[in-house]
């Protein structure tokens, strides 16, 4: 006798795919493209270094009837479909050990399929083989049937490649697919998540127009050695088998009080119009993880670094982190968020609030008076992040650090002293600051001098309005 510990298919794809959006499980199809274009590399290097997935696309469709996706990124192995490439879960997770890939779990393609619906083909070419898999409603319902056959066909693509079409689809999917903005977020979304790789030569068509990818660029004076001059805080490290590339400084000029004052009018019925190209970017092995990100994770509002604010509406930062083993990225599983948790995060992240915070006092500083950073920002220009760490001359060693860690911090330049400014300082009731605390940011723990300053700027304002 013994006890059937065969696993539920419904089971699994009910758990599998409950945690995912589905624009993320069409992201994960995109990453299995790209992870097979670096296999394809492997054997044969790419001529074109600055852009080495140039040749290299996706097609996808959505309609009320099918969602498919097609590429010609070098196709599936005949052995890998045989062995693993249909199993739920990797049994090898040190699979692809010496390429950087992102797939880690031996998940994503399956759950993409079973999130969409209940019948598939996946069609694959790799030479010399040419064949397919269907996965049928009745399979997905037959817990004792774990084989899907691979059946050779001709009927198949023009180059080595994939194709995934579901073609009974959730009545749930359906209805996001042909809803009002579906289309056009699931473009933006691959617009940004993918930036480095569209950078890189790699094209995605969705529903037959190209997308387009959004810009990273940060500002930098081509003289880094220059004093008291605007700068970009760089750093660079490699810990353990984690490389990690890191870029925070300006995007733009600062916003005057005028435009900050509209901003936050504007953002009451829109949020975050302009606001949009601030924040951290979060890259593993060219995958944006973290698009433009302005929380606590990212640093914004913890220790002496302030929350994000429009005020600080031309701050941006770029963090990059490689690896050949995805297992040591600090990404999370629906790889479109990070693994607060990795030690490599840690370190990283001392340094992003390190370089943020020398932006947000610079803006701070040069607060009513930013006009008078307009001839530093004319000699700046806008540059890739990782062509400015490569024009950093002088790095110096991270203080404390048992690591390989080095960073490039900025001599910015400070306001002229005015003696037209005054000082204020008073008491008030704990419990009165915390209530205006929460008023202003939605935060009762906001430092005093903060809450103080922000009541002021408000007076002033309507005082000035009411003139
Ligand atoms: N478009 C594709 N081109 C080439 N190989 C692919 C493609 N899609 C899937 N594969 C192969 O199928 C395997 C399984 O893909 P799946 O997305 O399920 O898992 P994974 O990419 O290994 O890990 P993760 O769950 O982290 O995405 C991949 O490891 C790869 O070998
Ligand atoms: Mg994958």
């Amino acid at each position: 006798m013994s006890a059937s510990a065969y696993p539920s298919k419904t089971f699994f794809v009910s758990m599998l795919t409950r945690d995912i959006e589905l624009k993320d499980a069409i992201l994960d199809l995109l990453d299995n493209c790209v992870d097979g274009i670096l296999r394809h590399q492997r054997i044969h290097p790419p001529k074109n270094k600055q852009k080495p997935y140039e040749s290299f696309w996706a097609k996808i469709t959505i309609t009320d009837k099918i969602f498919s996706i097609e590429d010609n990124c070098g196709g599936i192995p005949k052995s890998i479909a045989e062995e693993s490439a249909f199993r739920l879960g990797r049994a090898d997770l040190r699979q692809d050990k010496d390429i950087p890939t992102v797939g880690m779990y031996g998940i994503g393609m399956k759950r993409a399929i079973f999130k969409m619906g209940t019948k598939a083909r996946v069609t694959s070419r790799h030479k010399p083989y040419s064949y397919y898999v269907d996965i049928l409603p009745s399979w997905l319902s037959n817990d004792e049937d774990w084989e899907l056959p691979l059946t050779d066909t001709q009927d198949g693509l023009e180059s080595d490649g994939t194709r995934i079409v579901v073609n009974e689809l959730h009545e749930n999917i359906s209805r996001q697919f042909v809803g009002k903005n579906f289309e056009k977020e699931l473009r933006e979304d691959i617009g940004r998540f993918f930036a480095v790789i569209l950078m890189k030569g790699f094209t995605v068509f969705l529903n037959g127009t190209e997308v387009s990818l959004s810009d990273f660029r940060l500002l930098f004076h081509k003289d880094f050695d220059l004093p008291n001059q605007i700068q970009p805080y760089v750093y660079k490290a490699k810990i353990k088998d984690v490389s990690i590339e890191m870029v925070v400084g300006f995007y733009r000029e600062l916003a005057s009080t005028n435009e900050i004052e509209k901003e936050e009018e504007e953002e009451k019925d829109k949020p975050t119009r302009k606001s949009e190209n601030a924040g951290w970017t979060v890259i593993c092995n060219d995958r944006v993880v973290l698009y433009r990100d302005k929380s606590r994770l990212t640093g914004w509002g913890i220790r002496d670094v302030p929350k994000y604010h429009t005020q600080f509406i031309a701050v941006a930062g770029v963090v990059k982190f490689s690896s050949t083993n995805s297992l040591s990225l600090p990404l999370g599983t629906t790889k479109r968020n990070i693994d607060t948790n990795s030690d490599v995060y840690e370190k990283a992240l001392d340094r992003m609030m390190d370089g943020l915070k020398q932006f947000t006092n610079f803006t701070n500083k040069w607060k009513g008076n930013e006009e008078g950073t307009a001839d530093n920002f004319k000699k700046m220009e806008l540059a890739e992040p990782s062509d400015i760490v490569k024009s950093v001359k002088k790095w110096s060693k991270v203080r404390g650090s048992q690591e390989d860690e080095q960073k490039f911090v900025p001599d910015l330049p400070e306001p002229p002293r005015t003696t037209t400014k005054k000082r204020i300082a008073f008491y008030k009731p704990s419990s009165e600051i915390e209530t205006l605390s929460e008023y202003f940011f939605g935060d009762p723990e906001v430092a005093p001098s903060e809450v103080g300053e922000r009541s002021f700027d408000e007076a002033l304002s309507k005082a000035r309005k009411s003139k």
